[in-house]
């Protein structure tokens, strides 16, 4: 972005303000925040700018409780000074908002999934977006990994296309685990589904010390390695994939020593600490336990490097969110390079109150699972090399 000249040109930014809503109330502001820096670097250099994003997925239509209005107004509020706002994405009324920007001023698009040419990439849409602006920066890192017109199509109709500041620092650090992490370097991965962070586990065998496995997914592993796992969740199509990666890693993936196991799926059940081998008749695991918790933690403490994706417990559920919390304290507690991603897991390191503490926190869920799965991105394969 430093390289482009944006003194009195139109800027097309691409961000990702995908943010929670509720009754028209921005719920949770990071991803408007992780921002500003792009954004007022633009704005010093008397851009005109011209945001546009999707929330939600409103499939094609207009959905009023899905309007970008409100973020508008909380990045005014952030900024310190008026964003402007077009209830249109392409067209008309769009020209002439954009038309009437004078340097250091700027336009918020309305959402750009209540057109269906944005999910499809279409290539009219593509350009009417594009006659927006003369020069795009994309900064929408937790979108990147989607081809859509406003990540990809639009961008071929211009001679430079650079990445924000956000963007480039989202692509450092993850860049960092996966070509040259200091070691020891170890990561953490938790979450629900084994099926979804199969690539990742793959990828990242090849580059870590450790990989750590906790949470739900967890016990597709433990049933392959013929423990009990009661009712906990278990995907079985994929026990014979996590055999063989158990097989492969050997001592480099680490399973939990000890869990906490419930009599059913609510914050109120009756749990107790037990041994990853035992777990009685109908009940389910669904944090790790101590054991396990000093065990990683030790591992973590010994890390130049530490990688965290998905959360180790239900940690939306009190009795069984001591895992994660513990983990993220020891985590921003580390000396070593900090990176966090996916929603849960930061929502973790917001809950533990470490925040700050974390080298970098991804805005990115998909795109950056993605992106450690060695998958190329769309959004950031488009853009012109400097
Ligand atoms: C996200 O929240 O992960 C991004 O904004 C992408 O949203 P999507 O999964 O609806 O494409």
């Amino acid at each position: 972005m430093d390289a482009l000249e944006m003194t009195g040109r139109r800027v097309f930014v691409r961000v990702d303000f995908n943010v929670p809503l509720k009754d028209g109330i921005v719920q949770e502001d990071t991803r408007i925040r992780a921002t500003l820096p792009t954004l007022k670097q633009a704005l010093d250099k008397g851009a005109k700018l011209v945001l546009g994003s999707h929330l939600g997925r409103p499939k094609g239509r207009r959905r009023p409780e899905l309007s970008l209005a409100p973020v508008a107004e909380r990045l005014s509020e952030h900024l310190g000074k008026p964003v402007g706002f077009c209830g249109e994405t392409v067209g008309d009324t769009v020209d002439r908002e954009v038309g009437k920007l004078a340097n250091g001023e700027m336009l918020l698009l309305e959402n750009l999934r209540f057109y269906p040419g944005e999910t499809d990439n279409d290539a009219d849409f593509a350009r009417r977006l594009s006659t927006t602006a003369e020069l795009y920066v994309n900064d929408a890192f937790g979108t990147a990994h989607r081809a859509h017109a406003s990540t990809n199509g639009m961008v071929r109709h211009f001679k430079q296309a650079a990445a924000g500041v956000l963007m480039e620092k989202e692509l450092h650090y993850l860049d960092m685990a996966l070509t040259d992490p200091p070691h020891p370097f170890t990561a953490m991965l938790g979450g629900a589904k084994v099926s979804d962070k199969i690539e990742v586990v793959r990828s990242l065998l090849e580059k870590v010390d450790r990989l750590l496995i906790g949470g739900g997914m967890a016990y597709t592993f433990l049933r392959a390695r013929g423990l009990p796992t009661g009712k906990s969740l278990v995907e079985e199509d994929k026990v014979e994939l996590a055999k063989n990666l158990l097989e492969e890693a050997g001592e480099k993936l680490v399973l939990p020593l000890d869990h906490i196991v419930a009599s059913k799926f609510d914050a109120e059940a009756e749990h107790r600490v037990m041994p990853i081998s035992e777990i009685p008749d109908g009940w389910m695991g669904l944090d790790i336990g101590p054991e396990t918790v000093a065990a990683y933690g030790d591992q973590i403490r010994a890390a130049k490097m530490i990688l965290w994706n998905g959360p180790m417990g239900v940690f939306e559920m009190e009795p069984f969110a001591k895992g994660t919390v513990a983990l993220a304290e020891v985590i921003a507690a580390s000396d070593g390079t900090s990176v966090v991603g996916g929603g849960d897991s930061v929502a973790a390191v917001h809950q533990a109150g470490v925040a700050d503490r974390i080298t970098h926190i991804s805005t990115g869920g998909g795109a950056s699972l993605e992106f450690l799965a060695g998958e190329k991105l769309p959004g950031v394969e488009v853009l012109t090399d400097a």
